[in-house]
């Protein structure tokens, strides 16, 4: 029989403790297709997450970690209507239970965090991408159309990895209902999400206010995607709403804010840039902020948090890749700047933690 190889996690621990494991290549069962993975993203914080236990975001081990893939269908189960062999596929790790909406986990990535979502993680779900094989919920391999992608739009399969990326960051652009002629502020935008919101936004025909503390990250994102104004971050409150206000008054805000930036005053000089009635997201990682309260109220902004994205939502942001409205790939100013074997892990996980600029991705090909 056929053998699949896949990286397994052990345990989460310092130092790092992962080994190879041969297995048969699973046959999917209903609700499940088996996916041949081409190439399986790297996130740039593998090599921590992987060694320091966080008991807000935890993994089921012994497991495969890695939360998604480009692949080809090797099988489908009898409930499948439409997927075929052969037929390349994004897998994505976002997984919502069956019977419940509301529960809500990342295969390969994270158990949400409920006794519900740690129960679907740990006994459904508990493997991602790190495999030669694996086995998803149908609905989470969205097809692809090779034909558009690879031949007329030159695209090589190990840059389609960040349509993921595009996936969260159209959760944003989406919850916020971004319309064409727009002004909206996104940031920080030098990073891997706050980045592909640019992108997004801008395809969906905004004015982008993208901001940071990087200047020339932030001339090169200007350079490379349409619509783009930038500002650069001086850390003071007054300071930074005035050069978002120079734009005139904001209808919107995505914020990436990451919890190593706990209670920073860009967050709050993005809010009072905004117009009355403006809108704004919070997707990032930090735990708690400081709001201007009395601008808020008086201005009826409206405010909401974001965690992923809908079903529908990431075959909207495919078909924005497909039809050429969204650009990726060498042109789009992306990078991928490493791909390993799983038996390289150790020099894969070095590069993804040093491959952190927008744009940049790192991959296993499996
Ligand atoms: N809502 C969701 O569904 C969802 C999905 C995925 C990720 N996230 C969250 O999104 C956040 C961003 O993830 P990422 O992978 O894009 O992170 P990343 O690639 O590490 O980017 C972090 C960004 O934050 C900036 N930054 C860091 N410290 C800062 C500070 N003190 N002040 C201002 N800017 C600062 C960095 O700017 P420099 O270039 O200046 O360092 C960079 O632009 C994370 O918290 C992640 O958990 C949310």
């Amino acid at each position: 029989m056929a053998s699949s190889r896949s990286l397994i996690v052990n345990s989460i621990s310092s130092p790092l403790d992962l080994k190879i494991e041969n297995r048969d290549v699973p046959k999917a069962k209903p609700g499940t297709a088996v996916v041949q993975v081409l190439n399986a993203v790297i996130g740039p914080q593998t090599g921590f997450a992987l060694a320091h236990p966080m008991p807000n975001f935890q993994f089921p081990v012994p497991g495969i970690y890695g939360h998604s893939c480009i692949g080809r269908i090797v099988s489908v189960g009898v409930d499948s209507t439409s997927l075929k062999e052969g037929q390349l596929v994004l897998v994505d790790s976002h997984v919502t239970s069956r019977d419940d909406p509301n529960v809500e986990m990342l295969i390969g990535l994270m158990d949400g965090g409920t006794e519900k979502s740690k129960k679907l993680a740990n006994d459904a779900w508990r493997d991602g991408c790190w495999t030669t094989h694996a086995v998803v919920p149908l609905e989470n391999a969205t097809p692809l159309d090779e034909e558009t992608l690879v031949k007329q739009h030159g695209y090589e399969l190990d840059e389609l990895n960040y349509l993921a990326r595009f996936a969260v960051a159209y959760g944003g652009v989406s919850a916020l209902d971004i319309k064409a002629g727009e002004t909206v502020i996104v940031g920080p935008a030098t990073g891997g999400f706050g980045g592909a919101a640019v992108e997004v936004a801008a395809a969906r025909g905004a004015r982008v206010i993208a901001f940071g503390r990087n200047k020339d990250a932030l001339a090169k994102i200007k350079s490379l995607v349409a619509r783009v104004e930038t500002v650069v971050l001086t850390g003071d409150l007054d300071k930074d709403t005035a050069a978002f206000s120079a734009f005139g008054p904001a209808d919107a805000y995505i914020d990436f804010t990451p919890f190593q930036a706990q209670d920073a005053p860009h967050i709050g000089a993005g809010i009072k840039a905004l117009r009355r009635r403006g809108r704004m997201v919070l997707m990032g990682g930090v735990s708690t902020i400081s709001l201007p309260y009395w601008f808020i109220m008086l201005n009826s902004i409206e405010i909401k948090g974001r965690w992923m994205y809908s079903r529908k939502e990431i075959r909207e942001v495919v078909k924005m890749v497909e039809t050429g409205v969204l650009k990726l790939g060498k042109t789009a100013g992306h990078e991928v700047a490493g791909k390993f074997s799983l038996e390289d892990w150790k020099n894969a996980f070095e590069a993804a933690g040093k491959a952190t600029s927008w744009g940049q991705s790192v991959v296993f090909t499996p």
